[in-house]
């Protein structure tokens, strides 16, 4: 079992290429065999934005893992009412056991780690998702085996989930492009730090043209057009994306085995077709279940169980 006893995860960063893949390997483990916590242990879910995924997945692993969950949601704590984020953070670390947060600013969860001493855990900032990534991979394993060498290409907005992508399939030992209009470029330090982890091994790519992104891709991925906080662009990006949309089209570029995957929730008819999210090569559904195992995984090796 790999060992973060006391770890963060404020992005996929924070993982070695190596821990990884241990951690996806004890995920596949978790589908079959009961992991129990050493302890009583305590998960504060502290969101404020809206999740179904994120939410019932780490509340449902931690269940299975025979611990507890708190759902914070910020309306019914102070955090709404403005008390600061160092003193809810010293506070909720003398009650819990970890703590996952979903929030706006990555700085806002940087702050939270530095104040609580238990382990933070990002369940999505504007900055990453690493999360969904570890489902991500862990769904890519299933139907190819080895991640490496395969080439993931990603279409749509430069966003959290782009971000947390590359850093991913750099670790992971794969090619990752990133095919999105101009002005929606995926985070540059986040692109720098992926290239110095995938070295002269991988490629991360990034173009404007989803043709030359879908060519022989072995997963294309795509996610919202507007991400939770950008509601007011949405309408303004619809014909800046369009372009961008999984189509039977593009997907038809592709590997002919190549699979399909979106984070979820989706937009049909916006950055995917009802036809390929419905389509033989969709694996949206298993990779929305392993967001179960690849958590469980996580809050196992963060807090211990055998
Ligand atoms: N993919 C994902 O994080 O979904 P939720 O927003 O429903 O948690
Ligand atoms: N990029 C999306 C992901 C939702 C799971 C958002 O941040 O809203």
């Amino acid at each position: 079992m790999v060992a973060l006893t006391g770890r963060d995860l404020l992005g996929l960063g924070d993982l070695s290429s190596t821990e990884l893949l241990e951690l996806l390997s004890m995920a596949t483990l978790l589908k079959s065999q009961k992991l129990t916590l050493h302890s009583n242990k305590v998960l504060g879910l502290l969101f404020s934005k809206a999740s179904t995924r994120t939410r019932v997945s780490f509340t449902v692993a931690m269940y299975q893992l025979g611990g507890q969950v708190i759902d914070l949601h910020p309306n019914v704590t102070q955090v709404s009412r403005g008390e600061p984020v160092q003193d809810t953070a010293r506070v909720l670390d003398r009650y819990l056991d970890v703590l996952a947060i979903r929030t706006f600013a990555q700085q806002e969860l940087v702050t939270f780690a530095h104040y609580a001493k238990i382990p933070v855990i990002n369940a999505l900032t504007d900055l990453e998702h690493p999360c969904q990534i570890l489902a991500d991979l862990l769904t890519i394993r299933e139907v190819f085996s080895d991640l490496t060498g395969l080439t993931l290409t990603y279409v749509g907005d430069g966003n959290n989930v782009a971000n947390s992508l590359m850093l991913g399939c750099a670790l992971a030992g794969m090619n990752v492009r990133i095919a999105f209009p101009q002005g929606y470029a995926p985070n540059q330090d986040i692109v720098e730090k992926a290239r110095a982890i995938a070295g002269d091994k991988t490629e991360v790519m990034l173009t404007h043209d989803p043709v030359i992104g879908a060519k022989n891709a072995h997963i294309l991925y795509t996610d919202v057009w507007a991400s939770m906080g950008q509601e007011s662009e949405a309408d303004n990006r619809l014909p800046i994306f369009q372009p961008y949309q999984i189509s039977q089209d593009l997907l038809s570029l592709a590997d002919p085995q190549a699979i399909v995957l979106h984070c979820l929730p989706a937009h049909r008819g916006e950055e995917i077709t009802d036809e390929v999210i419905e389509g033989s090569q969709s694996k949206v559904w298993d990779q929305a279940e392993n967001r179960l195992h690849a958590q469980k995984a996580l809050l196992a090796s963060i807090l211990g169980a055998s």
